[in-house]
């Protein structure tokens, strides 16, 4: 290797088309070695690979025969830097699959030029990041609410905030919220941002959509955290395919340490799959009997579906002392539930609203109060090790 060949890039494709296309795409790009062998991953063990080179898969994502070869290539002491690439489009099952079997990144078939090298240019930049610092993995939190106004998105914003402030001694978390509801989504009212998820243009071409063009239609705002957000009326979220959705939330997890979820109101056919993917579901309500029904009843829902095994926190927002005293008691809303509540979050209205009458988290707005401590302790424990 000379100076400038920083990156061995070492592939194993099963088609011609595959091959040529590899070989088309590396022809000019002088800072990469490639090796391509033809055959399938379990017939075919990668030479030995040393930490900044990286391995092209191409798995067939419904062979078991390739999945499990995958599994083993990953499991084994050497845990190569893996790119899949894959004939058939990607369910979001099967890019779930991916991400938790600790694959680097994905490139769809055909091998498009500029795809492949825009994610092997974010698979080094992260390489050279990472050597030497451990490596955490993305902590997905989503925040779900059965009624509007319960404060589901106010909390989501001011978790995204806490999780992006540094704290003394610890590395800057990248945090990003990701508002997905694409019709009514209010995150970026709330903090005066400008929303520019093209979700439209994304679902168009769904092939186009890469970290590049995901960064490209991500806001930053001057709280510190980044948000992705489309603006109200782009389109309905259930008509938005699952595997869009899906690639929009691993390419976010690749760029950030942090990734928090505002959903949609509605039970969308991807709404299952988002929340089986994500770390902790934060369920808001606040304490009357209608939302706490509602909770109960979502809390069935979950139950019976793929994202049964992702933990819940219940969080009751908007909470006054006095309550307590009056009819409606914790303890019965937790037997409503089925579930205690796991945070209180007091009312603060005054608060709340001015901090969204100047677009910021009110934890940045005002600093101290009891709901910003109560927040942190919340968003902290939710996050586990990326947030501690
Ligand atoms: N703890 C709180 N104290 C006072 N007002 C709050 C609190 N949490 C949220 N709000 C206010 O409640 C309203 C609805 O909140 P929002 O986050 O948009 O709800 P949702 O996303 O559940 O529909 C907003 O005006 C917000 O400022
Ligand atoms: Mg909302």
């Amino acid at each position: 290797m000379n100076a400038v060949t920083e990156t061995r890039v070492r592939a194993i494709v099963q088609s011609a088309e595959a091959e040529h296309d590899l070989r088309t795409a590396f022809a000019g790009a002088s800072s990469y070695e490639i090796g391509i062998v033809r055959g399938r991953l379990a017939d075919h063990a990668p030479d030995r690979l040393s930490p900044q080179d990286v391995l092209i898969v191409d798995v067939d994502l419904n062979s078991r025969a390739d999945m499990a070869a995958l599994e083993r290539l990953l499991a084994g002491e050497a845990r190569p830097t893996v790119i899949v690439t894959s004939a058939a489009p990607a369910s979001v099952d099967a890019m779930r699959r991916l991400i938790r079997l600790g694959v680097a990144d994905y490139v769809p078939q055909p091998i498009v030029q500029e795809d492949v090298l825009a994610v092997l240019r974010a698979v080094r930049a992260r390489l050279r990041g990472e050597s030497g610092a451990s490596q955490t993995a993305c902590q997905v939190m989503s925040f779900v609410r059965r009624s509007g106004g319960m404060g589901a998105t106010s909390l989501a914003i001011e978790t995204a905030f806490e999780l992006s402030r540094t704290r003394r001694g610890q590395p800057r978390h990248r945090v990003c919220l990701v508002d997905l509801d694409f019709q009514g989504g209010s995150a970026w009212l709330h903090l005066d941002a400008e929303p520019l998820l093209d979700i439209g243009e994304i679902v168009r071409s769904p092939h186009r959509l890469d970290s590049k063009l995901l960064a490209a239609m991500t806001t930053r705002h001057p709280a510190g955290f980044d948000l992705i957000a489309a603006p109200n009326g782009s389109i309905n979220p259930d008509s938005v395919p699952g595997d869009v959705v899906g690639h929009l939330m691993a390419l976010a997890c690749e760029s950030y340490d942090c990734v928090v979820v505002d959903l949609p109101l509605g039970w969308t056919h991807w709404y299952a799959d988002i929340l089986a993917g994500s770390n902790r579901v934060l369920l808001v309500l606040q304490l009357t009997v209608v939302a706490a029904k509602q909770a109960h009843l979502f809390l069935d829902q979950l139950k019976r579906s793929s994202a049964a095994g992702t933990p819940v926190s219940v969080v009751l927002n908007r909470y006054r002392r006095s309550w307590f005293r009056s009819g409606l008691k914790v303890r019965e809303v937790e037997k409503a539930l089925g579930h205690k509540i796991d945070h209180f979050i007091t009312s603060d209205y005054r608060l709340f609203s001015a901090a969204a009458n100047h677009g910021m988290p009110a934890a940045k707005f005002r600093s101290g109060t009891r709901t910003e401590k109560q927040i942190a302790k919340m968003a902290r424990g939710a996050a586990g090790g990326a947030g501690a």
